[in-house]
């Protein structure tokens, strides 16, 4: 089975999750986009708020009615891909530079559901971390921060700089916090644990579904 038909079965999976008339997060990237067909094809009638224009976009092409998320405090649930997934539940996403909405959107979900094939699961997080960085003071927080490289003329919808960390993840509570901490940075790319409800994981035909923070 390909990596495509990977992604298509832990959608298709996570689809099955959503309740008619619940607030649903759809995240952002290829896998998201299997998402967005498998939820087409069930009609089930959600209300939903997407990470990115893409998604937006590619939601309504499919029929889909799309909210502004200015409508709401709260979701039920959020799906979302991944570039990394460590043993413990930690992530690292934003390869698409959608991170700093994806991490609003995961946070205000009461499940944060996590969609992968099966070259995503990793012994050890590794570099590359995306950022987004404030274009005040770039070279000032460049230059706190180290190994990064800024990637070419890219922006995030929200006006930022997007980035990446290219030093070791080695603890990533300990570099997130890092991260966090350093003025300039407006998000960055690890998410931790307690934020993630579900992960499901398609490895040929089969799909396993991990619980690293459960429900919250
Ligand atoms: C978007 O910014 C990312 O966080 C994506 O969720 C992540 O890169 C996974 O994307 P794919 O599903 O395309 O691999």
């Amino acid at each position: 089975m390909s990596v495509e038909e990977e992604k298509r079965l832990a959608a298709e999976t996570a689809a099955e999750l959503i309740e008619p008339g619940t607030r649903v997060g759809l995240g952002t990237g290829t896998t998201v986009a299997y998402l967005l067909e498998a939820i087409a094809r069930r009609g089930v009638t959600a209300r939903y708020v997407a990470t990115s224009a893409a998604t937006a976009d590619a939601a309504r092409e499919l029929g889909i009615v799309v909210e502004s998320f200015d409508a709401f405090d709260e979701l039920d649930l959020a799906i979302d891909g991944a570039d990394q997934i460590a043993p413990d539940g930690w992530l690292v996403k934003g390869r698409g530079g959608a991170h700093l909405r994806e991490k609003v959107v995961a946070a205000s979900a009461k499940r944060f559901v996590v969609i992968a094939d099966s070259s995503k699961p990793v012994t050890t997080l590794h570099p590359p971390v995306p950022l987004e960085l404030q274009k005040f003071g770039l070279r000032a927080t460049l230059r706190e921060l180290g190994a990064v490289s800024v990637r070419d003329g890219a922006r995030s919808p929200d006006g930022g700089v997007l980035a990446d960390y290219h030093g070791d993840v080695g603890d990533p509570r300990e570099l997130s916090e890092r991260l966090a901490s350093t003025p300039g940075i407006s998000a960055h790319g690890l998410f931790a644990p307690e934020y993630v409800s579900d992960i499901i994981v398609a490895t040929g035909k089969t799909v396993t579904t991990t619980t690293p923070g459960g429900p919250r």
